[in-house]
């Protein structure tokens, strides 16, 4: 066998073993997803309801991040500080794993001219107002980074609440940045970028 085809037999085996093993949700953390999650973000973290967010192909880190954030305070929310306060360290670490590696669903677009306001405002940003472009962070795509959340494809109910949240600083944790670009958006921008994200794959 060639170096190059040795390479890529070997690399297929890690990713395939890096499927199984996320899809390996200890029995601790299934029996969580099982009997909580799932309520709302559904088994496959495809959540169901608009006002829920989405989960699956989410980075692993930034949703360890946020669930330790709802644990511990840092991130208010009534109904996932309640989901998160017995979680351990481990169980976060393999929820996470697990609703990471459940692929993202398709989306269908809504409201092609709103959309394309908000296709703006990602790409460009606003200069008049000083907003920065959404790309230049979570990526032309909206695929995130792994410490940066993924945006496209979330549910655009979502996206607004939490926009508004960040621009009131209701949503504390970590949002300097956040707070300074939401807190510039008008409540038009905030749908249209909010109807282009969610439409995307
Ligand atoms: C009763 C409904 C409900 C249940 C059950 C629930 N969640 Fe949530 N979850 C929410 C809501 C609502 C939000 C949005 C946060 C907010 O604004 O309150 C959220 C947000 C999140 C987020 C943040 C996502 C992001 O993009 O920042 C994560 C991670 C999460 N939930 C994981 C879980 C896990 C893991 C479980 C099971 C232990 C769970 N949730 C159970 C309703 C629920
Ligand atoms: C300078 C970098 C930067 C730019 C530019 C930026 N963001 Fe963010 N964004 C972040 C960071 C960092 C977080 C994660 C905050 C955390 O860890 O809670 C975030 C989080 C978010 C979230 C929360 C996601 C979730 O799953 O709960 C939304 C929504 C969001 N950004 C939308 C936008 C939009 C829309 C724009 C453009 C108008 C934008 N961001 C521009 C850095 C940026």
């Amino acid at each position: 066998m060639k170096t190059s085809t040795r390479l890529f037999a070997f690399t297929c085996i890690v990713l395939v073993a890096g499927t199984v093993h996320a899809a390996e949700l200890g029995p601790a953390a299934k029996a969580i997803v099982d009997s909580r999650c799932s309520l709302c973000h559904g088994s496959q973290g495809e959540s169901a309801s608009a006002v829920y967010p989405r989960l699956a192909a989410q980075h692993p880190d930034y949703l360890v991040k946020q669930l330790k954030d709802f644990r511990d305070g840092r991130r208010k929310s009534d109904t996932m500080s309640d989901m998160a306060k017995d979680l351990d360290d481990e169980v976060i670490a393999d929820l996470a794993a697990w609703f990471s590696s459940r692929p993202a669903g398709v989306r269908r677009g809504g409201d092609a001219d709103l959309a394309g306001v908000g296709k703006y405002i990602f790409a460009k940003g606003n200069k008049f107002s000083g907003v920065a472009a959404c790309a230049s962070c979570h990526g032309e795509k909206g695929y995130g980074t792994q410490q940066l959340p993924r945006l496209a494809g979330q549910h655009p109910a979502y996206l607004e609440t939490q926009l508004k949240e960040f621009g009131k600083r209701e949503r504390n944790n970590d949002n300097a940045i956040m707070h300074s670009i939401a807190s510039k958006l008008t409540e038009l921008e905030m749908n249209a970028v909010a109807a282009f994200i969610g439409g995307q794959q």
